[in-house]
């Protein structure tokens, strides 16, 4: 009995790790080439485009509801994800840059 509730543990742990990932896994791959892995957009293109820190207070005290409208429908020249991911997603990446927010 007890041997089986271990391997239980040890089988969701993976899992869990997964998913909890997964917003900064999608942040790393479609969105740090402009905004950096760690969302101060100090990249080249950040600094060019004038992006702004998306851990700052500015951005941050938007509602996810509105986060996820930019990250979907796009702003000046922040490309539209809402045909490219899907609504999980999108929250996901919103969640993630809610805990880079709090990191800061
Ligand atoms: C081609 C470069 C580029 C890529 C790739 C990109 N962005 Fe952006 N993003 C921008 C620019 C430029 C802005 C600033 C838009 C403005 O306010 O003029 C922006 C703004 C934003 C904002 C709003 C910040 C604010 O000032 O309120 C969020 C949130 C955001 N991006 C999230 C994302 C996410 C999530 C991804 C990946 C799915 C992503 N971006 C991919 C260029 C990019």
């Amino acid at each position: 009995m007890a041997v089986g509730a271990m391997s239980l543990v040890l089988l969701a742990l993976p899992v869990t790790a997964i998913a909890a990932d997964e917003g900064a896994d999608l942040f790393k791959t479609k969105c740090a080439m402009c905004h950096g892995a760690d969302a101060s957009g100090k990249t080249a293109m950040g600094e060019k485009m004038k992006i702004r820190d998306l851990r700052s207070a500015e951005v941050q005290k938007q509602t996810d509801a509105e986060l996820e409208g930019i990250i979907s429908k796009g702003k000046e020249k922040m490309p539209a994800y809402g045909s490219k991911l899907s609504k999980e997603q999108i929250s996901k990446l919103v969640g993630f840059l809610r805990e880079a927010g709090k990191k800061k």
